[in-house]
This record gives C-alpha cells, sequence and structure tokens, in this order.
C-alpha cells in the first residue's frame, strides 16, 4: 500500500512526483524513490525515511529528466532500506518500475528468473516485474522494443494485486501504466500528463483524470494517452472531473491536517445532509443507492462491513438499523466477514463501508458478498473509488478528501450517513414511531450547530488531556450506540498516541478490564443521557471504589454526573440515537491534543498508513 505518481511533459519530472508523493505520503512513509531518463539513461535516487530526506536529497543534487516515476513504500516484502524500496530496475539498468500492491507469486517468479540468470538486488515482490519487463521487452515475439507489449505480457505472469509506473531509458517519450485491484488514475494536462494511485496526488496539476480499471493499460505521452485492454483493444473513457478544489488537501493554517479535518466537520455536515435532509417534516431523500421502496421494504438482513474507523460507524449502523428500521443487522469486520464464510439468505443487503473505498478486506467482502446473492449498496468518502465501482449502489458521506491517517471528519459523516440511512428504511417501512423519526431529523439539522459549538470548547478538552497524558493505559467505556463511541475514542487515542488504550462495553468491564483499574490508568466514560445512563453512573463508581481517575464525557448541565467524575467533557444534549455525533469530536480532539503534548507525529503515526490496500 504505497503511493505512485508518474510525470510525462516538459518539467521537472522529479519535483512533480515530489510534489504529488507529499500529498501521498499518507499512504506509507517508510522510504521513497524516484526515477528519470535523462540523456538515455535511467537516474534513480532513493531515501529511507521520511520524505523529507527526499527533500534534502533533491534540494543538494537536482535530477533532471522530464519523464519520472516517484512512490512512498509502506513495507511489505523486506524491510525498508535503499535496496528494498522503488524504483525497481531490471538487471540491464534500462527499465525502471513503481508498484503498488502485492504480488502473490513472486517467490515461483523469483526462482524462475533466478534460473534464466536475472540477479535481485532487493527482498520485494516488485523486483520481478523489472525483471519481467526486461525479459519481454527483449524478446516477445513481433515486438522486441515495445514497452507497453513487454509490460502487458509480463502481468500475464503474475497473481495478485498491483498497480504499475514503468518507464524505460530507450525510449523517454513513453510512460506506461497497468493495474489490477489497486487504484490508478492518469491525469491528463496539456503536453504534459500524470498518473497516480490517489487523484489527490496530482489534484493540484490537473482535475481531470481517467481512472483504470482493473486489467487495463495506459500507454502516456505528453501528447495523449491510449488506454487498452491487455489484447490490445483500444478502449474509450469520459474524462473523470475531480470534485474539489485544488486547495483541499491544504493544511489551511492548522498545525496538522487531523486538526484541520476536526474543525471540518461542522462544514462536512452541512455537505452531507444537502439535499437529503432540510425540513424535519419531510421525508428524507438519499440517492445513490439504487433500491426500489418495495425492496426495502422486503430486506430480511443487513450486513455492514468495515475496517478500522469505518467500522465503528459499521456498529452504530447496526444498532440503528435494529432500532428504528427494524431490520435484524450484523456488523462484521471486513477481513473476518469472508473468514466465517457466511450464510447470506435472500433479501439480504450488504452495506460497505470505507473512507478510501480501496480499502483491500472491504473489496474483498464486497466482493464475496456479491458472489453470495447479496445486494450491496457502499457508504463512501472518495468518489469513483474501486469500492464505488463494484457496488450496486453508492451512499455517498461528502467529506472532502482526509488526508490525516486518523480517520475524524470521515467518521462522523459515515455515522450521519448510518443515520441517515437508518431514519430513511424507517420511514420507507413504516417501522418507527414518526414523532421520534421528526425529532431525530430536527437533531441532525442542528447537528452542524453543535459541532461548531464543541470545537469552542476545544481548550476545554486540551486543560483534560494536561491532566492525564503522561499516563499510559487508558480504558474507553460506553453502552448502547455509545458503545462504538468508546472504541472509536481508544483506537484514536492508541493510534496517534501511541497510549495503550482498549474501548469496552461497561457492561463487560467486571469481566476482565476492571483488573486493570488504577490510580495509573485512567478511564473515559461516554456518560450521556439516555436509556443506559444509570448504568453508566454504577460502572463509574465502581471504578471510583478502586481509585481510578474517570474523565466522563457528560450532557451539558448534568451536575449529577459532573460530580462523579474527577474530569469532565461536556457536549450539547441530543437526543440518544444521535449522540454518537456529539460525543466523537471531543474524542477525536481529546486523542489528538495527548498525542501533540506527548510530541508525536500526529499526521503519521509509526506503522500505520491510511489506505490499506493489501489483505
Ligand atoms: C486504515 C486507516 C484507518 C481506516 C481504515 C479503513 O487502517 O488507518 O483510519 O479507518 O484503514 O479505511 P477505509 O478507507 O476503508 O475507511
Amino acid at each position: 500500500m504505497c503511493g505512485i505518481v508518474g510525470y510525462i511533459g516538459s518539467r521537472s519530472a522529479a519535483q512533480i512526483c515530489l510534489e504529488g508523493l507529499h500529498r501521498l505520503e499518507y499512504r506509507g512513509y517508510d522510504s521513497a524513490g524516484i526515477a528519470v531518463v535523462r540523456d538515455g539513461e535511467l537516474d534513480v535516487r532513493k531515501v529511507v525515511g521520511k520524505l523529507l530526506n527526499m527533500d534534502a536529497s533533491l534540494a543538494e543534487t537536482p535530477l533532471p529528466g522530464t519523464i519520472g516515476i516517484g512512490h512512498t513504500r509502506w513495507a511489505t516484502h523486506g524491510k525498508p532500506s535503499l535496496d528494498n524500496s522503488h524504483p525497481h530496475v531490471s538487471m540491464n539498468g534500462r527499465i525502471a518500475v513503481v508498484h503498488n500492491g502485492i504480488i502473490e507469486n513472486y517467490g515461483e517468479l523469483r526462482e524462475q528468473l533466478k534460473a534464466e540468470g536475472y540477479e535481485f538486488k532487493s527482498q520485494t515482490d516488485t523486483e520481478v516485474m523489472a525483471h519481467l519487463t526486461q525479459k519481454y521487452y527483449e524478446g516477445t515475439p513481433g515486438a522486441p522494443g515495445d514497452l507497453r507489449a513487454a509490460v502487458v505480457r509480463a502481468v500475464q505472469d503474475l497473481r495478485g494485486a498491483f498497480a504499475f509506473g514503468i518507464i524505460c531509458a530507450d525510449n523517454p517519450d513513453q510512460l506506461v501504466a497497468v493495474r489490477r485491484f489497486s487504484p490508478l488514475v492518469v491525469g491528463l494536462g496539456e503536453g504534459e500528463n500524470y498518473i497516480a494511485s490517489d487523484m489527490g496526488a496530482i489534484r493540484k496539476e490537473t482535475d481531470k483524470v481517467y481512472v483504470i480499471d482493473d486489467d487495463e493499460v495506459a500507454l502516456i505521452t505528453r501528447e495523449g494517452v491510449e488506454l487498452t485492454d491487455l489484447d490490445g483493444n483500444p478502449l474509450q473513457r469520459e474524462a473523470f472531473v475531480i470534485p474539489w478544489p485544488a486547495d483541499a488537501a491544504e493544511k489551511g493554517g492548522h498545525k496538522k491536517f487531523m486538526h484541520k479535518e476536526i474543525h471540518e466537520q461542522p462544514d462536512a455536515m452541512r455537505a452531507c445532509l444537502a439535499g437529503r435532509l432540510s425540513d424535519p417534516d419531510q421525508p428524507l431523500v438519499l440517492e445513490g443507492m439504487n433500491l426500489t421502496p418495495d425492496e426495502i421494504r422486503g430486506l430480511h438482513k443487513v450486513v455492514f462491513t468495515a475496517c478500522g474507523t469505518a467500522y465503528h460507524a459499521g456498529l452504530v449502523g447496526r444498532f440503528l438499523m435494529e432500532y428504528l428500521a427494524k431490520i435484524p443487522a450484523e456488523c462484521d469486520l471486513a477481513a473476518e466477514l469472508r473468514a466465517r464464510n457466511p450464510v447470506v439468505l435472500d433479501d439480504t443487503l450488504c452495506v460497505p463501508i470505507s473512507q478510501s473505498g480501496e480499502t483491500a478486506d472491504t473489496l474483498v467482502a464486497l466482493r464475496d458478498m456479491k458472489d453470495k446473492g447479496s445486494k450491496c449498496v457502499s457508504v463512501l468518502n472518495v468518489v469513483d473509488s474501486s469500492i464505488a465501482r463494484e457496488s450496486d449502489g453508492v451512499v455517498y458521506i461528502q467529506a472532502g478528501p482526509e488526508i490525516g491517517v486518523a480517520s475524524t471528519k470521515a467518521f462522523s459523516l459515515q455515522v450521519m450517513t448510518m443515520t441517515l440511512m437508518a431514519i430513511h428504511f424507517a420511514e420507507v417501512r413504516g417501522t418507527a414511531d414518526p414523532a421520534l423519526l421528526r425529532e431525530l431529523k430536527a437533531a441532525l439539522l442542528e447537528m452542524p450547530r453543535h459541532a461548531e459549538e464543541l470545537l469552542k470548547r476545544e481548550d476545554d478538552v486540551l486543560a483534560v488531556a494536561q491532566k492525564f497524558y503522561q499516563l499510559d493505559d487508558s480504558l474507553f467505556l460506553g453502552r448502547g450506540v455509545n458503545l462504538p463511541s468508546a472504541m472509536e475514542g481508544a483506537l484514536k487515542l492508541k493510534e496517534i498516541s501511541y497510549i495503550h488504550a482498549e474501548g469496552y462495553s461497561a457492561g463487560e468491564m467486571k469481566h476482565g478490564p476492571i483488573a486493570l483499574v488504577c490510580p495509573e490508568l485512567f478511564t473515559v466514560a461516554v456518560a450521556v443521557h439516555g436509556d443506559v445512563y444509570e448504568k453508566m453512573i454504577g460502572n463509574i463508581q465502581e471504578i471510583k471504589a478502586r481509585s481510578g481517575p474517570v474523565i466522563g464525557l457528560i450532557d451539558d448541565g448534568d451536575s449529577l454526573m459532573g460530580e462523579q467524575c474527577d474530569a469532565a467533557i461536556w457536549v450539547p444534549q441530543v437526543p440518544e440515537m444521535v449522540s454518537p455525533l456529539t460525543t466523537a469530536i471531543p474524542l477525536q480532539l481529546l486523542a489528538y491534543h495527548m498525542a501533540d503534548l506527548r510530541g508525536e507525529d500526529i499526521d503519521q503515526p509509526r506503522n500505520l498508513a491510511k489506505t490499506v490496500t493489501v489483505e
């Protein structure tokens, strides 16, 4: 799950690749590399560690050339090192390859190539592609010296997932790109063109892209782009216009992307509601699902599936789908859904949830559910992503680009979209009290204002963070619709601050985690009003009785709960079923400030990547 950028034109390819790679660093940041063709030779530069090292290297010794490919790596095969960084070069030093994905049969290909005399310098799976391309470039029957033909022939030997960008020292006028299961776009300019694993990488240069599909190959020159399938049949493609402005992925005065994205939530919520809900007395409109009212009425089960933060949003979806729409619902981690080979009955709807739309486990779960006969309506952020293209319908959360590795605004909008979906299904099926649905719709319309209010209280959250950030262990407790809030709060904290954090049902606390309670472990209790409120008071008292410090997430004015806790984070009171939206923001801020106080690299936490395109 790496990042790829390529350029062909008349400007410095290395600089354009470098800028694009900076926008892709969230995909991985173990090492980076750029290759250009100049004066009939390949010139390759690699650095280990973050891209800042490449900035320094290119500032000291530029890499001239007007065609090039760049890569930022998240190690899968072989540790981060210069040898393992991309671009990988063929044995004759003439062909350079950048790759995102995993070549599953690389072991056997490596042995074959070694037997044919090819020598390997790295432990990566990618290097086989460099050598295979050389082999077929030299020897493709009828087409020696044809880079595209060699690439097409080489990928026929591969199993697994890949997006490749490939250049050859013999031909400074051609860049070849091909994909199977890993995302790839070709950016369109005037007298110059681009490739990237993510449109965000090249948005500053162009807003027009071709989204490349599986087993499609692009031959890119300065003048244009030829798309074909692997049999050489030409393909026609409409250019996709990227729907967000060039500066949407800039920090805009914030210290970190995560901070900026937390603060974008009020506007993002407005965008998510726009066109769907404007009057609590009117039914919701949710376009894109591609489900008829009869299909919604006939549903017997809804299966949510996702990874990481999106999974927590799915847990909220499961809760609301049963509570409001009265449809039996499940929520599975995508990696586990396939593993348990689920029984899929008729009239089952699968709802994959993904910010990127590229997460490999979620994509595989979607395919599996489709194979088993389930209709799949995905909840996504990135338009025209792989999951979008394979779904029967898509509801977009409208969050705009999210760069910080720790997902924040996407989580809130996934939860908001889950809520809209459950209300919509309840309206169509007539399964909930109209007064309750009206109350929830009115509360959703108020949500952007509540979010603004919560952001104004950031200093109060900072003060709480200052009190506890030096402790190394924490427990996040919640119940009911706010159990996922606790799980997500714990995930946020652990991924960026490295404080050990467990998200648990408060009801389960007695069955294990209570053994950990002591003055050195702080507990964050999501204790807003609702059906589970009194039980939460009981749990907090059990922790206090064992000298554990408690931070309460508490409704404004709830002095009873306030007195139980060592520190309080106040939130505006809203109906319980939409409270995961108000509790999310302070928990994000708490994680952010604790990590910041500990001096951690918030936008690029160790070992993580934002888009995980390997299973
Ligand atoms: C990675 C990211 C998480 C994200 C998860 C699922 O682990 O670090 O922030 O929640 O992938 O990503 P998706 O793009 O499918 O929502």
